[in-house]
């Protein structure tokens, strides 16, 4: 693997946003190699198989990494050192909810288990991770700033409008039927991460909260799949379009806000 080549990395690549990303970056260039990874091996390999086979410009290949366990991150951050050598995009996106569903509406009794496994993977994977690949990450600016293209490595956290502390205080927002108490929680801890690292990195990276919108994806369960298809989420285009945006340079002016698939729609945090 030639290092002039840009290396993405992007958790949760199997399902949903992650896999229709990991192909719309892929194919975005030649210049592009994306690193799908998966907590399934099985699923992962799977994923990148369909990927291939649908001849991106770019190039993939496939990582086994659970954001819950410090072996796997640890694993996955000596493979991609001694691969590639550095990364220039790190998309934290692996995500998961408490178990309940979109069109409930009694607030649920949430469990100790449930917000540690809420947790565990929306926030502390996704900083913990991104702390094993910092000196990758710092090798790609070191090397000419963010591989083909020349731009600063990037560090995406797919967050959420439901993280969102000001739109939660909006009680007429369509949003406000959703519960989810525990994820929204997860994702404005998220938002706090990234303004962190956006001052600890401020040096050398970009560091943005992407909301992709709501979104045709498993993030709430098969069974909620044909809810979401019921209440109008987007097949997926305008969550990988924001993607490719911020990784072309396009957002850095909102790089202050939780940036949203939509130029007009940028929350507070
Ligand atoms: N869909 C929406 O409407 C929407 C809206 C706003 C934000 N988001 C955010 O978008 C991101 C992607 O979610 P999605 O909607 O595409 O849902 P999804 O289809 O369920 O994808 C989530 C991915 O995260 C993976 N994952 C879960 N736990 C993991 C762990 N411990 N280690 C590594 N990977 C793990 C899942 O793997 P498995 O397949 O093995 O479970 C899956 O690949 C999430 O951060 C979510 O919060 C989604």
């Amino acid at each position: 693997m030639a290092v002039d080549k840009k290396i993405i990395l992007i958790t949760g690549a199997n399902s949903g946003i992650g896999y229709r990303a990991s192909f719309a970056i892929a194919n975005a260039s030649p210049s592009n190699h994306v690193v799908m990874t998966a907590r399934s091996a099985a699923k992962g390999t799977a994923a990148l198989a369909e990927l291939q086979a649908r001849n991106p410009a770019g190039t993939l290949s496939f990582l086994e990494l659970d954001v819950t366990s410090d072996a796997s991150i640890a694993a996955a951050a000596e493979r991609v050192e001694a691969d590639f050598g550095k990364l220039d995009v790190l998309i934290n996106n692996a995500g998961v909810t408490e178990s309940i569903r979109l069109a409930d509406k009694e607030r649920a009794r949430l469990t100790r288990d449930e917000f540690l496994r809420v947790f565990d993977t929306n926030v502390f994977g996704s900083y913990l991770l991104t702390q094993a690949l910092e000196p990758l990450l710092r090798k790609a600016s070191s090397s000419g700033g963010g591989g083909a293209g020349g731009r600063r490595p990037i560090i995406l956290n797919v967050s959420s409008g439901l993280g969102s502390v000001d739109m939660r205080t909006k009680h007429d927002h369509m949003w406000t039927q959703f519960l989810f108490d525990c994820y929204r929680m997860s994702k404005s801890a998220l938002n706090m991460m990234t303004v962190g690292f956006q001052w600890h990195f401020r040096e050398w990276a970009n560091v943005f909260a992407f909301d992709p919108g709501f979104t045709m994806s498993n993030l709430t369960g098969p069974e909620d799949v044909e809810t979401r298809r019921a209440m109008g989420a987007d097949s997926g285009e305008m969550a990988t379009a924001g993607i490719l945006d911020i990784l072309d340079g396009k957002r850095d002016k909102d790089i202050k806000l939780l940036v949203s698939n939509d130029e007009n729609k940028v929350y507070a945090w």
